[in-house]
């Protein structure tokens, strides 16, 4: 493969030397149907310079994009911008092979590598604004703590108003396209706001802030190259307004039904609250758990404003489905929702308790009474239902952003 993987031109000076994985499908918990793409940046100045590297299985393939541009041993310095593995996975074994002088990372970054690979060797700590010239290129390194962990950073380069930005502004998105102009702008929306979703809405106050930091900062960018998915050379400001968007967390008037049903019962119910929902004037989604993967849940949730839950009591507990989805969707933080919760049950009927604590848990405001069915749901019971969908959507209307 060495004569076949090239890397491809982003600037004068600037190559794109990363990995595409088209294979993969689960990204720590995360239904990734589209792949993904771990990009590494070669800077060929006085010094060559290597940003990022990638996923350990894919060292092959990055250091056969380098070899396409200069043979990997002229690399001087290596600057880690993220110390998650799928960007230093193989960052032990490229500094065995091309020994460079130096490798920068944060101070938090230093301490995340040392505790991931243990290696013996120094790595150089740059600070938060710090100006270091690595050849003839200047880079100035902006700490991003908590974007999307502590050691992460991002590399500007003011001579070429370049921001190499790690995992934020990425996407999980392999495509033949490096660009984000050449890919169809749908896929590119809904990718971009899945990242967001299932990667940065916990941290959605540091982005905020950020944002704010950068543009306080003055720094123009001509280009935003991120750690996954296609680079932004047209309009990168626009993926910065829609970071800006998704992390004030507005609602929308879109209501998501989020439940699994063991003989049908609770999917009556929640059929019946969709059309409650639908005739109070929201837009609706039912999202069945087991036809639908937890982290479209957390997408659909990005915009919403209302999220109803429902379970059966299965085993004095919650659908198993359901306490997957909730603790993925809690650990994500989402702000500001409205809600509530029903159930169908046997006997002991614990399951509604246990939605209402995961509600409460995630500070849903509680709208209507909790519906509890025995058994079989009749006709006086979806009508019921359908009013608590209709009421729900009644407030949603009242909160929802225009
Ligand atoms: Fe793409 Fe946080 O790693």
């Amino acid at each position: 493969m060495k004569d076949v993987l090239k890397a491809v031109k982003v600037t004068e000076d600037i190559y794109w030397v990363g990995a595409i994985d088209w294979a993969v499908r689960d990204f720590h918990g995360y239904f990734t149907g589209r792949g993904s793409t771990y990009n590494a940046y070669l800077v060929v100045g006085e010094d060559p310079i290597l940003i990022d590297t990638v996923k350990a299985p894919f060292k092959d393939e990055m250091l056969a994009r380098v070899g396409s541009v200069l043979d990997p041993s002229q690399i001087r310095y290596i600057v880690s911008n993220h110390a998650e593995a799928d960007h230093s996975g193989c960052l032990p074994q490229v500094i065995e092979t091309v020994k460079p002088d130096k490798v920068f990372a944060s101070e938090m970054g230093v301490k995340a590598l040392a505790d991931h690979y243990h290696m013996d060797r120094d790595i150089v700590p740059v600070k938060d604004g710090e100006n270091v010239s690595l050849g003839n290129v200047p880079f100035t390194f902006i700490e991003t703590r908590m974007l999307h962990w502590p050691d992460s950073m991002f590399s500007y380069r003011p001579d070429v108003g370049v921001l190499f930005s790690q995992d934020a502004f990425g996407m999980h998105l392999a495509s033949s396209e490096r660009f984000a102009d050449e890919i169809d702008p749908s896929v590119i929306e809904y990718e971009a706001a899945t990242y967001y979703a299932n990667i940065l809405l916990p941290f959605s106050s540091f982005v905020s802030r950020l944002i704010d930091k950068v543009r306080s900062l003055g720094l123009k960018f001509k280009m935003i190259l991120p750690d996954h998915g296609p680079m932004w050379r047209k309009d990168p400001g626009w993926i910065v307004r829609r970071y800006a968007e998704w992390a004030s967390q507005k609602r929308g008037n879109k209501a998501i039904v989020m439940f699994d049903t063991m003989w049908q019962s609770t999917a009556k119910m929640a059929k019946a609250i969709g059309e409650g929902l639908t005739s109070g004037g929201a837009h609706v989604k039912l999202m069945p758990l087991r036809e639908c993967h937890r982290s479209e849940v957390a997408t659909e949730i990005l915009d919403a404003g209302a999220l109803l839950i429902g379970s059966p009591t299965l085993n004095n507990g919650l659908f198993p489905t359901l306490a997957d989805a909730l603790t993925y969707v809690k650990g994500l933080k989402p702000k500001g929702l409205i809600g509530s919760v029903f159930s169908s049950y046997g006997w002991s009927g614990e399951a509604a308790a246990l939605l209402e604590k995961a509600m409460a848990d995630m500070k849903v405001e509680m709208v209507g009474e909790t519906i509890k069915v025995k058994y079989v749901p009749d006709d006086a019971a979806l009508a019921q239902c359908y009013s608590q969908g209709k009421l729900v959507a009644e407030e949603l209307g009242k909160r929802a952003a225009p």
